[in-house]
């Protein structure tokens, strides 16, 4: 995703706010081992550790550490070391000493389940006491398989994560907000519309990657977490949109229709044989079951935990489409 990224460097932009400042640098002493820190979620998990003054270990493959994105970890203060992600034994001496294992990797099963069951035994193996996998997402936990093809892989991970002797925590934070402004095809500022199936009035959790990388940050040095931690920087219905954008753009939007939720199963269907594109991580039809998945209110966060970190305003959805 490209949302924040600076053009020039094409390193994710950071909103002053959450570079480190001199007075915060000061580390504690078990680091955080962050793997993913070169993606655009593990790059601003990494800026905020620093500047809650972590000490921050990125695991990175051998051929991303000459990446822009991982000198970019070196100068906030990062740790890099480069790891062999198939090797149990590297990641194990990668992980030895650490707080906590932070996962922001992104992928199909090689990363989310392969990749990541060895990090989980790395982990074990170097007798970390926490792990806070890659789910950063909405609530995949209850929803039936084969609703979306990311979350059955999430699911698959969760199982061996639940066998395994360590102190884990999902952070599910529903939508990135930051989708709404091109990704997610829902607010269209052309045609001045949001698009919608189903119910107008259903709530839906959106938070910023900024500040989802904020909670994680903020999670990952917290020793008494509990499994899962549910955050939403806003909770708006496809009508809370409406105004919304209206609101940012100071002229009115409308809403469209398309159907109902049946409607956009089928169209799902159509999409996926037409363009199946199985190889990508988020091709058009995985877009669709995750906007299923929220339309129909199943993967809506129970309860959320925002205030657990008093110190995180969060972003609100009229702010972010004004940008
Ligand atoms: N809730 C939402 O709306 C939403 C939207 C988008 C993403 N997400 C989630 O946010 C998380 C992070 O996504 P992102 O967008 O930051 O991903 P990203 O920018 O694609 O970054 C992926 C990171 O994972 C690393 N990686 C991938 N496969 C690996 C492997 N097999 N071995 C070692 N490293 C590997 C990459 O390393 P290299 O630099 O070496 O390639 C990179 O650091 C994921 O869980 C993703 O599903 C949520």
């Amino acid at each position: 995703m490209d949302i924040t990224t600076n053009p020039i460097t094409m390193l994710p932009t950071v909103p002053e706010q959450v570079l480190p400042s001199a007075s915060t640098l000061t580390s504690t002493a078990a680091p955080i081992v962050l793997a993913g820190a070169t993606g655009g979620l593990g790059l601003l998990i990494a800026h905020h550790l620093r500047r809650r003054g972590a000490t921050v270990r990125a695991l990175v493959r051998p051929e991303s550490s000459r990446k822009a994105e991982a000198e970019s970890l070196r100068l906030q203060g990062v740790e890099v070391v480069e790891t062999n992600f198939n090797s149990v034994a590297d990641l194990t001496r990668a992980c030895t000493g650490a707080a906590c294992v932070v996962s922001a990797l992104s992928g199909l099963r090689d990363s989310i389940v392969d990749t990541q069951t060895r990090l989980l035994d790395a982990a074990v193996a170097a007798g970390a006491p926490r792990f806070i996998p890659s789910d950063f997402s909405a609530d995949f936990t209850t929803l039936p398989e084969g609703s979306n093809r990311n979350f059955d892989l999430r699911r698959e991970f969760q199982r061996r994560l639940e066998k395994a002797p360590i102190q884990a925590t999902s952070i599910l934070n529903g939508m990135f907000m930051d989708l709404l402004k091109g990704q997610a095809p829902v607010v269209l500022p052309g045609p001045r519309r949001v698009v919608y199936w189903g119910d107008a009035d259903q709530p839906l959790d959106f938070t910023t990657m900024v500040d989802t990388a904020n909670f994680t940050a903020a999670a990952a040095l917290d020793p008494t977490t509990p499994r899962f931690l549910r955050v939403a920087g806003e909770v708006a219905t496809i009508r809370g949109l409406q105004a919304a954008a209206s609101a940012a753009a100071g002229h009115p939007f409308k809403l469209f229709r398309v159907g109902s939720l049946g409607v956009l199963q089928s169209m799902i269907k159509v999409t996926r044989t037409l363009m199946p594109a199985n190889d990508e991580v988020f091709p058009p039809w995985q877009g669709m079951q995750y906007l299923h998945n929220m339309l129909s209110g199943q993967a809506k966060l129970p309860t959320l935990d925002n205030a657990r970190y008093p110190d995180i305003r969060y972003t609100q959805v009229r702010e972010l489409l004004a940008r």
